[in-house]
């Protein structure tokens, strides 16, 4: 059974691929990742707010910290998920580079140019094989316009492509007006390979306690919809390799998104929920999947159901949405 994959360039020996998250800060899990089959790991973000909490901690040592900065930084969590700083984190990159075989694969979300470039240069020296671009910011800001918040993503690639040699993916928020032109954007700008999609933050409110919940809800499966639809509609479309990330909960998600088109799949709430040797279950229905349609390569059902393969067009999927909004004037279907 063939399962190799080619993502960002780098030759991996199956799409699957932990995706960024705590559990990948430790030198363990990253081993046992690997023991289990993973084909690549992407290591937690560095946020430029723990770079600044080492900085303030350092400056608190030496007495030269303000005020408002100590402030701004008490709203960044000091647990869950925090990663460590720059020191630990590229650290981290180059232990997890010389204990496995699998690519390591960095990742970064900054606020500042001067940070993306810096740290993005650090992670390559620290040995990572390629570096993923977490570009997460909630625009909160209301004077700032869809088209400014779109830009972000080519301005921030192409401040690091220039700064680095090794393979960039982009990670996008699913809640851009026109992900499709983005996604064509940053191909053409030097993006190896994009992410869809991030899983944003969304608070709850607890109406005993009246105030926010900021935990975080695992993904469920349901949730592959959206970044399969984008999936299947960039896949064959666009020069850049496709992450699918979002609502991995088995290997049937697994099957769906390369159906779709996607290179490689990421999974990180379902490592959470069943450990990292959870990969090994993943790996074994989707072998099982392929053998018992004598299918024996992943390439054979990758893009099989992609929006270019079938053929879609615009007047198609018009005709689909229509028929889909009929459904309860035509009654119960079998
Ligand atoms: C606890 C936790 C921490 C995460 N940390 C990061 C992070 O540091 N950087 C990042 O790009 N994504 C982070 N993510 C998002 C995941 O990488 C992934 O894109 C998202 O959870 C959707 O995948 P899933 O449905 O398989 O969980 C985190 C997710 C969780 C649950």
């Amino acid at each position: 059974m063939d399962l190799s994959t080619r993502y960002m360039g780098l030759e991996l020996a199956n799409p699957v691929v932990a995706s960024a998250s705590p559990l990948n800060a430790d030198l363990d899990n990253i081993r046992r990742l690997e023991d289990a089959g993973v084909a690549a790991i992407v290591l937690p973000s560095l946020f430029e707010e723990e770079i600044r909490a080492e900085a303030l901690r350092y400056e608190r040592l030496t007495g030269a910290v303000t005020e408002s900065f100590a402030e701004a930084l008490t709203y960044f969590p000091e647990h869950g998920i925090t990663h460590g700083g720059t020191t630990r984190y590229l650290d981290l990159a180059q232990r997890a580079v010389e204990a496995v075989d699998a690519p390591i694969i960095g990742s970064l979300n900054d606020t500042t140019p001067e940070g993306w470039i810096t740290y993005a240069r650090e992670i390559e020296e620290a040995g990572a094989h390629g570096l993923e671009l977490n570009v997460y910011f909630l625009p909160t800001d209301l004077s700032l316009s869809g088209r400014a918040v779109e830009q972000r993503y080519p301005d921030v690639l192409a401040a690091v492509r220039e700064t680095v040699t090794i393979p960039i993916a982009v990670k996008l928020s699913p809640y851009l007006s026109a992900p499709g032109h983005v996604a064509m954007e940053l191909a053409r700008g030097g993006a190896d390979a994009l992410v869809l999609f991030n899983r944003l933050y969304q608070p709850d409110i607890d109406i005993v306690r009246l105030q926010l919940r900021n935990d975080l809800e695992l993904s469920r499966h349901e949730e592959i919809r959206l970044p399969l639809l984008w999936i299947a509609v960039l896949a064959g479309r666009v020069r850049a390799s496709l992450a699918a990330s979002t609502g991995v909960e088995s290997w049937e998600e697994i099957v769906k998104y390369l159906m779709a088109g996607a290179d490689v799949v990421m999974t990180t709430s379902a490592l959470l929920r069943h450990g990292v040797g959870f990969v090994g279950d993943l790996l074994a229905g989707l072998r099982a999947w392929l053998s018992a349609r004598g299918i024996h390569s992943v390439d054979r059902i990758r893009g099989l159901l992609s929006r270019q393969r079938l053929g879609l067009t615009e007047a198609f999927e018009r005709a689909s949405y229509l028929e889909i909004l009929s459904w309860p004037r035509g009654g119960e279907r079998s």
